[in-house]
């Protein structure tokens, strides 16, 4: 779960904002297993209210820790159209948006209650766990949409909507029903991505062989001649950076580029300070300065799948960037500029044009997927991080034993 708070201010606001939205974080116990509308509700003064065309609630379930946190603020548009309450990938965590003056609350957001979606049989299959995902389905799930990974060969079923439409910046999720979604996109060795959702009525669209070269054909060979060369770097730190970061960065080739930038994590914290981890049963929810980048390459399965342009999530009345996500299709387009909202620092001439320049620019480096690391394989990045924030939670606990 890492959700992420900002503390970078943007410089330029090119649109007049719309609404204003309450911008705060709360936490409470939950009641058996479920976010308690009642206590994680949070309200702002007008004067820490944030404006934007649209205000989003993010509820993080913990559920071995009995506690939820809700975190809320301004986005700037829907992503992928989804307007009111729905899981994001999994039943821990609960997006919503909504696009009237100060429309988050618990009242207006229905209790934080997901609608209901169309559920889809797929095929479930781990291949880590010594299971054979070629050879057909043998095991099968229902969710609201299916999910195979290729690098990692894994298939199964995912709740609510997928990250995946999010991280496209498609329009409307629900339009692409019965369609695929596929990609492949890496920003360093240990990060790639390369899978489908999908939910076609009949189900088990997400059955192995058939993906698998719907895959080779549509997204990791189509328009071969005419790709982008990207910035790929992963940078990651609890101090902000600039755009020196970019001096160790590497490139790669794509139908687009992405650039993403978080500014902060919610972490979970013991209210006490007992040594053993299990007998701690008072939780604060917090948020603190982690900054992560993200540049790379993304290949898909169709231009009508993409939309170019920037995401961003702000709270307060300075509108201070909790995450910002653009997708750009020109060559090294995804440069810091784009997340800072500055212009364009690079010299014009510098900005190669031609495959030429840009490989005396900053040489191609092929990147081949690591798949010893577990938490980059498709369920969890485009289901999101579940095992990072456990890892956060822990990595805060240890820190207070050594302190304390
Ligand atoms: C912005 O919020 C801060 C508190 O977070 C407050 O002190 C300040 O007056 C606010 N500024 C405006 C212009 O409302
Ligand atoms: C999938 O492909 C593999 C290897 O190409 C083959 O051995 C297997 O029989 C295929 N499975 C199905 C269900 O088509």
């Amino acid at each position: 779960m890492i959700i992420y708070f900002a503390f970078l201010i943007l410089t330029t606001m090119p649109f007049v904002f719309s609404i204003k939205c309450h911008s705060c974080l709360t936490y409470c116990k939950t009641v058996n297993g479920k976010v308690d509308p009642v206590n994680c509700d949070c309200k702002s003064p007008p004067n820490e209210q944030c404006s934007a065309n649209a205000c989003f609630a993010k509820v993080e379930l913990f559920a071995d820790e009995s506690t939820a946190i809700v975190q809320k603020g301004c986005i700037s548009d829907f992503p992928s159209g989804q307007r009111g309450c729905q899981y994001a990938s999994n039943m821990d965590t609960i997006h919503c948006f909504c696009d009237q003056d100060q429309c988050n609350t618990r009242h207006k957001l229905g209790s934080y209650i997901p609608s209901r979606l169309p559920s889809v049989e797929c095929c479930h299959c781990t291949s880590r766990h010594g299971e054979d995902c070629d050879s057909g389905c043998s095991t099968n799930c229902r969710g609201n949409y299916c999910v195979v990974d290729f690098d990692g060969k894994e298939q199964g079923c995912g709740l609510g909507y997928p990250r995946l439409p999010s991280f496209l910046r498609v329009d409307d999720y629900l339009d692409y029903e019965g369609d695929y979604l596929c990609t492949r996109y890496e920003s360093s060795a240990s990060n790639v991505m390369n899978g489908c959702v999908c939910t076609h009525p009949s189900g088990l669209c997400n059955e192995f062989n058939k993906t698998f070269n719907y895959q080779k054909k549509h997204v990791i060979e189509r328009k071969h001649e005419n790709l982008h060369y990207c910035y790929a770097l992963m940078h990651k730190g609890y101090k902000p950076f600039g755009q020196e970061v970019f001096k160790k960065s590497s490139t790669c080739e794509g139908h687009y580029c992405f650039i993403s930038l978080t500014t902060s994590e919610i972490v979970l914290e013991s209210a006490d300070f007992k040594h053993n981890y299990e007998d701690h049963d008072e939780f604060v929810g917090a948020a603190r300065p982690r900054f992560e980048l993200q540049a790379g390459c993304v290949k898909v399965n169709g231009n009508d799948k993409v939309q170019i342009g920037c995401t961003v999530e702000t709270q307060g009345n300075s509108s201070e960037v909790l995450a910002k996500h653009c997708i750009c299709d020109s060559h090294l387009c995804n440069f810091h500029h784009l997340v800072r909202g500055t212009d364009d620092p690079r010299p014009k001439a510098a900005i190669p044009g031609v495959k030429q320049t840009t490989n005396q620019l900053n040489p191609v480096r092929l990147y081949t997927s690591n798949k010893e690391i577990d938490e980059n394989d498709i369920l969890s990045v485009m289901n999101g991080v579940r095992e990072a924030q456990s890892m956060t939670i822990g990595a805060f606990i240890w820190l207070c034993i050594r302190i304390f």
